[in-house]
């Protein structure tokens, strides 16, 4: 029977070309540490939080000085040439460490640092609130579809535009509803097991999902959209990197 903890995975094998940087986005450094000392922060300060597994690129040679600088050890494991590999490895690393499978699992991008230890307490509250605590029980009724997890979310609140390219430019040609739509963060957060099998039955079919939600949905299952908070950015850009900037400089003035 899993209790009220989980384990995180962080899956940090990504190089980030997109920044122009020869240095992988996640070892940038902002506010005095890099960016995945502090996405894993807030788990490794959580009593919630078993441990964490972090996948690593091969040649990875900056992660040596981040270890070095966290408060707990971590398990690491190779990553692979997708997102979804990395975090299958970590999974299957689970499992090889004796981790039951009704375990909880939050995967967490470490290209996402302001990451708040209320926006993970709220992932979980929510999901430990509407998951059976075994897998035979049914709450939900047979109607309904099955809530095997959950994800933060933040609602579209922008007007959205569909671009088409007229004359080399992007030109709008519709706006859509907004209604029902949210943009997917991370952490997502699923049992061992079930997020295990269906991440690699996406491999087996050759489909490469865009986040453990999608890989769950393939299965049938859905997931809470918990409402996330608007600094938890994905440093994709150099204007990602001016906002989150300002957000961990704040935070690094905070009594710890
Ligand atoms: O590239 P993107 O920003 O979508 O990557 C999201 C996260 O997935 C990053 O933390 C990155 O390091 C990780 N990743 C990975 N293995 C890959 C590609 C990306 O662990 N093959």
């Amino acid at each position: 029977m899993a209790s009220n903890r989980y384990w995180l995975v962080l899956p940090a094998a990504g190089v980030g070309k997109r920044l122009g940087s020869s240095t992988p986005k996640q070892y940038l450094r902002v506010a005095g540490h890099s960016l995945i000392e502090w996405a894993l922060r807030p788990f490794l300060e959580d009593r919630a939080c078993e441990n964490a597994v972090v996948a690593l690129a091969t040649a990875d040679a900056n992660w040596a000085g981040v270890r070095s600088q966290l408060s707990r050890a971590v398990y690491e494991v190779p990553g692979g040439a997708e997102r979804r590999d990395s975090v299958l490895a970590a999974l299957r690393h689970l499992k090889e460490i004796g981790v039951a499978d009704e375990e909880w699992v939050l995967v967490h991008d470490a290209a996402r640092p302001c990451v708040s230890r209320a926006e993970i307490t709220a992932l979980c509250q929510a999901v430990w609130q509407v998951s059976p605590e075994s897998h035979g029980s049914d709450r939900q009724g047979p109607e309904s579809q099955r809530i095997e997890g959950g994800i933060l979310a933040l609602p579209l609140t922008d007007t959205v535009k569909r671009g088409a390219l007229e004359h080399g430019q992007v030109a709008s040609r519709d706006t859509l509803s907004r209604e029902g739509l949210w943009r997917a963060l991370t952490p997502q957060m699923f049992r061992l097991g079930a997020l295990r099998e269906a991440l690699e039955a996406t491999a087996r079919e050759g489909r490469v999902p865009t986040d453990e939600a999608q890989a769950m949905e393939w299965q049938g299952a859905g997931a809470l959209l918990v409402a996330g908070e608007a600094t938890n950015i994905k440093v994709t850009t150099q204007s990602d990197l001016t906002l989150i900037e300002g957000v961990l400089s704040h935070r690094a003035r905070e009594p710890r």
